[in-house]
């Protein structure tokens, strides 16, 4: 491929279709890139699969070792049939990724002054900074803190915290004594919640009073007391102590603290700054093995029950600081902002590990993007002079429809490189994040990758490859993809079928905690050999990766993964529900959203009052963004004779799509008019 630039920075390479158009921005603002053109790319991603011993040798080199590797790079089983999964890299070696991502800074890069964050709260009037030297010196003092509570290498410790410096100190202490952390996204509910601790059996809980998002007040003490709760009810109680820190904005707001009632057990609960007087800011690391763990993150699986994904030490510390370097183009000038929070894969990798792995500067966001007004997010920008700025489709959507108006208010011109993460990205969106928020001047970095993937695993590079709206392009070093027919066999050329990864990179994950067997059948069972990612995928005549969607039983809220058998599970729930079916409809600026058609039990009534219930009974389970958008009175639902419920009728129900296909082999085809006949057009 060797694309020529137009005036307007559109690369034109021969007649294609509209959509298939690229874009290549790059020309004269890369001076300095690490990967300056695609021929360059092609180079180092032959040499990542040609020869990985050296290519990741090279990498490691940049870390400290307490002990260096000896045995082999890598070793791993991918098929089912020879054997156990498992990934191992740079087993045996010794290390510390605490001590990579901070100490190394400041002892050995002179970085101790450097601002590792730029804290800004949810309301404009919050921030702060934090220096290299205060963040290393923080993380101790939290590290030994932990260490007073009787926190071991190994153990587990639940973090249930807000965007707040407090959450960054946490994971860092966990990491630097060796204990895994398992942070669970403060939107969840206390099911959630004390799901997720009682399936890591964490010891230790560390969470806030409270936290506004937007204008709305959010008792995060009242939740997490709650799932202790239920913990309790459950027989399984494995928290001994409960740590709270008392949030920024109510030390400083008095009638804040009014409203917030903070549920206080003496026994276990012990507030933030009294555990952290007179500690010492100074504390050893535990030197890890490359394979121990580093941390547990829970995401949705196809059976409803979450799934503790496990990453270990050495293999993501490597993965995401690489991911980090080159996808961003980092460079030390740089002030970073990914918008996401660090509860999800994205803010693990891409606020935490990989910038502070490159010494980086960061925008830690607490707030909300139309809070407190529409252009917040381009007045930070603004503020702190952002250059790489990292989102979510759903994000862009939303501010979309508020025009230009807001941006012409900034001066956003510190910008060199956008970057969208969680969904497929609509080319409306991507050309709006093109033309408007980058001014036809920055790259559209489309990365395609999941908690699973530990960092990006499909995304151009910003000025190697050229751009197609709506592509997550190419792999990223290390990375083999192939796409796959339903009879498992590789497809060549331009083909459409299921995303596979040939072999492991150093950022995969090494299993679901406490479940080899859920681990193998999820992810390797279905096509032996290879990594299944559960979504589908087509790739065009130049080579370029298009990812189409999920193509099991889960969805894509707003860019967060949810399975259509949890929600279903909370439904069925309530005492009038008989039987629940969800499925995904699609969604102006979620991407998805959740239709559900509920059966009731004989003689219960669907009302209003009932359709708010069953909201209510989903948010109490999983969390508000699971809320559905559409509840559907079922009588009956389209099952096969052997009672498979059939979903794809019921999506095209959803999506009112009347083409219906083959329904023969359902038990009473004439339950699908009467559903359609009763479809939801508008939102619940
Ligand atoms: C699923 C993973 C990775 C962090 C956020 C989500 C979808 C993610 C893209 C993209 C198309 C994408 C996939 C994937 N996805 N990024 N750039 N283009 N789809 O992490 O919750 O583990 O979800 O998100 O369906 O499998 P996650």
């Amino acid at each position: 491929m060797s694309p020529v630039s137009d005036s307007t920075n559109r690369v034109i390479p021969g007649p294609q279709e509209p959509e298939e158009k690229t874009y290549h921005p790059s020309d004269g603002l890369f001076t300095d890139a690490h990967v300056p053109d695609f021929d360059a790319y092609l180079a180092l991603y032959k040499k990542s699969t040609e020869e990985p011993e050296e290519f990741w040798a090279d990498v490691a080199q940049e870390f400290y070792w307490k002990k260096p590797a000896s045995g082999p790079m890598l070793q791993y089983n991918f098929d089912v049939n020879k054997g156990n999964i498992y990934i191992k890299f740079m087993e045996g070696a010794k290390t510390n990724i605490c001590y990579n991502v901070l100490d190394r800074n400041v002892h050995e890069r002179n970085l101790g002054e450097k601002v590792a964050y730029y804290w800004e709260g949810n309301s404009p009037d919050h921030h702060q900074t934090i220096t290299y030297n205060q963040l290393l010196r923080n993380v101790c003092r939290c590290a030994n803190a932990l260490k007073l509570l009787g926190v071991k290498k190994g153990d587990r410790v639940a973090i249930y915290l807000p965007m707040i410096p407090e959450l960054v100190y946490t994971m860092l202490a966990c990491a630097r004594i060796g204990a895994v952390h398992s942070i669970v996204f403060a939107g969840f509910s206390s099911e959630s919640l004390c799901e997720r601790i009682m399936d890591a059996q964490c010891n230790i809980l560390v969470t806030a009073d409270g936290v506004y998002r937007g204008d709305k007040l959010i008792n995060l003490k009242k939740i997490a007391s709650e799932a202790l709760e239920r913990c309790k009810e459950s027989m399984a109680l494995c928290v001994q102590k409960c740590v709270v820190v008392k949030h920024h904005a109510f030390r400083t707001s008095s009638d804040a603290s009014n409203k917030l009632q903070t549920p206080w057990d003496e026994s276990c609960d012990i507030w933030w700054d009294d555990l952290m007087d007179g500690v010492s800011d100074k504390c050893e690391p535990e030197w890890m093995d490359s394979e121990d763990p580093l941390f547990i993150l829970y995401t949705s699986g196809s059976t409803g029950k979450p799934k503790g994904v496990v990453h270990t030490v050495t293999g993501y510390m490597l993965y995401t600081s690489l991911t980090f370097k080159y996808v961003f183009d980092y460079h030390h000038d740089d002030v970073y902002w990914c918008t996401a929070d660090i509860g999800w894969i994205t803010g693990h990798s891409y606020i935490t590990y990989g910038p502070l792995a490159n010494g980086a500067t960061s925008v830690l966001f607490e707030g909300v993007p139309v809070y407190p007004h529409v252009g917040r997010l381009w007045e930070i920008i603004e503020k702190y002079g952002v250059s790489k700025f990292y989102t979510a489709p759903t994000a862009i959507r939303l501010l979309m429809k508020y025009g230009r108006e807001p941006l012409q208010r900034y001066d956003l011109s510190s910008l060199r490189v956008l970057g969208t993460v969680g969904e497929p990205i609509n080319p409306e969106a991507w050309l709006w994040y093109y033309d408007v928020v980058g001014q036809q001047r920055c790259p559209v970095i489309d990365t395609f990758w999941q908690t699973e993937t530990g960092g990006h695993v499909l995304t151009p590079l910003p000025a190697a490859t050229p751009l197609k709206p709506g592509s997550a392009t190419c792999p990223f070093f290390g990375v083999q993809p192939a796409i796959l027919n339903e009879h498992g066999e590789e497809v060549e050329g331009e083909a459409e079928g299921y995303l596979v990864f040939r072999k492991p990179w150093p950022g995969i994950m090494r299993g679901v905690y406490g479940n080899q067997e859920r681990f193998e059948s999820t992810y390797f069972r279905k096509f032996p050999g290879y990594y299944v990612t559960g979504d589908g995928c087509r790739r065009d005549k130049d080579g370029y990766y298009w990812i189409t969607g999920r193509i099991d039983d889960m969805l894509n809220v707003s860019g967060h993964l949810l399975s259509t058998a949890e929600v279903e599970a909370a439904l069925s729930e309530h005492p009038s529900v008989a039987e629940a079916a969800v499925v995904s409809r699609p969604h102006a600026v979620k991407g998805e959203c959740l239709y559900c058609f509920v059966t009731l039990k004989d003689h219960k009534e669907f009302n209003r009052s009932l359709m708010e219930e069953l909201k209510r009974k989903v948010r109490e389970k999983i969390g508000p963004i699971a809320t559905p958008d559409f509840i559907q009175n079922a009588p009956g639902l389209p099952k096969t004779r052997s009672g498979k419920i059939m979903r794809r009728v019921l999506r095209q129900i959803a999506r009112n799509e009347k083409d219906l296909g083959d329904l023969s082999t359902l038990a009473d085809p004439k339950v699908v008019e009467v559903l359609f006949s009763q479809r939801c057009e508008a939102a619940a």
